[in-house]
């Protein structure tokens, strides 16, 4: 009862034209301006309760519609196998295949010591410790992948030669072999398929391997969904999303990175991430080596940004504050600033904030991004500065005192990146 309601708000709202984008300025500007305190209870009672909005029915999305089966994977990310795939039939496995004890870490297999004493070692498939293991299973009339005897395990062990062969010749870095995967309820990416031949592929240290997932654990697919319904009431997410089986569309790419990486002087220290968002920037400099510090002051938002990083096994700190409730005593060598300090442009308490934040912050180099001052939601902001003008503001008031303009636009929007450095 509770969600139809709110479903039917919801599509009363969505079908008057410009209702939302007129309620958005006269929620921003007329109201807010006047009654600042009435903006600070609503984002607090919003930062409470915005779960609710995942209660907004919305069936154009629906996570299997848009999740893609094939595509391709870096092949660290498949780091188990789940035991009994030789079975073929999903139905066959265990509720808790993707947990302990039903998955073994591929290089604890006994699959991948012969492959690896073969083809590293050099020892013939017979030498091997290993081939005894699985000479008995097929003396016990149990199949190995489809052999049923030695002499078909033989052969096809020595397929894996002419593979091997193959692939030393092939200088290409992607492997167009479908394996079969599953993903469990972290998001990790599980084998369901030939282990022999995906040892092969880690030994030679093949870099990318196609995938098809054919397996996905019920609670994944509760979290895709959950995330997706938040996306779209949102709107757009505002950056691309680093897990590989999350592939909803966005219009943000890895260009922004790109840019940054390649102005980057250093490949380690400490970064700060202002209104970090889902910290898309923090996954990728901590790749880098950077240690990361992610500060984003919705809940909502950081429910997501802490479930991301968890499931991706990354360790940034994750400050859940706003910028000006800092009080980090740390000297960062990088600082992002990425369509973040408009929005204190827009009122003239959170302008006189920033100045002050800018004094007070210890950095080496900051990545800033600004706003186009042209665009709508600036039209009655308190200072609306063009991009150069806001670049020499943050110099008088911050401890950085040259800059470049890295780029001019990305993904497809006015807005550039400029680099500020002492
Ligand atoms: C427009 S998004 C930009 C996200 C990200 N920096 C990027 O460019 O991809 C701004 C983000 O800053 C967060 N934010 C707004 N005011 C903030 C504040 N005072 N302190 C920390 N985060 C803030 C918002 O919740 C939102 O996630």
């Amino acid at each position: 009862m509770k969600n139809q309601i709110i479903s039917i708000i919801w599509n009363i709202f969505n079908k008057i034209p410009n209702l939302k984008e007129r309620l958005f300025r006269f929620y921003a500007w007329k109201i807010f301006e006047k009654v600042p305190k009435l903006k600070d209870l609503i984002y607090k009672i919003y930062d409470r309760f915005w779960f609710l909005e995942l209660l907004i029915d919305n069936d154009q999305f629906n996570p299997l519609d848009l999740q893609t089966n094939n595509y391709e994977l870096d092949l660290g990310k498949i780091n188990f196998v789940v035991n009994n795939y030789q079975a073929n039939d999903m139905s066959k496995l265990p509720n808790e295949w993707d947990l302990v004890p039903n998955i073994t870490r591929i290089e604890d297999t006994n699959e991948f010591q012969l492959i690896k004493k073969h083809f590293t070692d050099n020892v013939d498939w017979k030498e091997i410790n290993e081939y005894k293991y699985f000479r008995n299973i097929l003396s016990n009339n149990q199949k190995i992948l489809n052999c049923s005897n030695e002499q078909e395990f033989i052969t096809y062990l020595k397929s894996l030669d002419d593979s091997f062969q193959k692939l030393m010749r092939d200088e290409s870095t992607s492997v167009h072999y479908g394996f079969k995967v599953g993903v469990g309820r972290f998001g990790e990416f599980m084998l369901l398929d030939d282990i022999f031949l995906i040892s092969l592929f880690i030994i030679i240290s093949i870099k990318k391997i196609a995938i098809e997932v054919v397996l996905r654990h019920p609670l994944w697919i509760k979290f895709s969904s959950e995330f997706l319904r938040f996306q779209s009431v949102h709107g757009e997410l505002y950056q691309p999303l680093i897990h590989p089986d999350l592939r909803f569309e966005s219009s943000y790419t890895d260009q922004r990175f790109l840019i940054i990486l390649e102005n980057l002087a250093i490949t380690n220290g400490a970064l700060l991430d202002i209104g970090a968002n889902l910290a898309y920037f923090c996954h990728k400099f901590e790749d880098l080596g950077f240690d990361c510090y992610a500060v984003e002051i919705r809940p909502s938002n950081v429910h997501y940004m802490k479930k991301l990083r968890d499931i991706e096994g990354k360790k940034f700190k994750i400050i859940n504050k706003s910028i000006f409730d800092l009080n980090l005593k740390l000297d960062f060598d990088i600082v992002l600033a990425l369509n973040i300090f408009h929005h204190f442009l827009r009122e003239k308490e959170l302008y006189q904030n920033l100045i002050e934040f800018l004094g007070s912050l210890k950095l080496k180099t900051m990545y800033f991004q600004p706003h186009d001052p042209s665009e709508k939601i600036m039209r009655n902001a308190y200072v609306n500065y063009d991009n150069e003008q806001f670049v020499r503001f943050i110099i008088k008031y911050s401890c950085l005192n040259k800059f470049e303009l890295i780029n001019k636009q990305s993904d497809g929007r006015n807005r550039p990146i400029y680099k500020i450095f002492k």
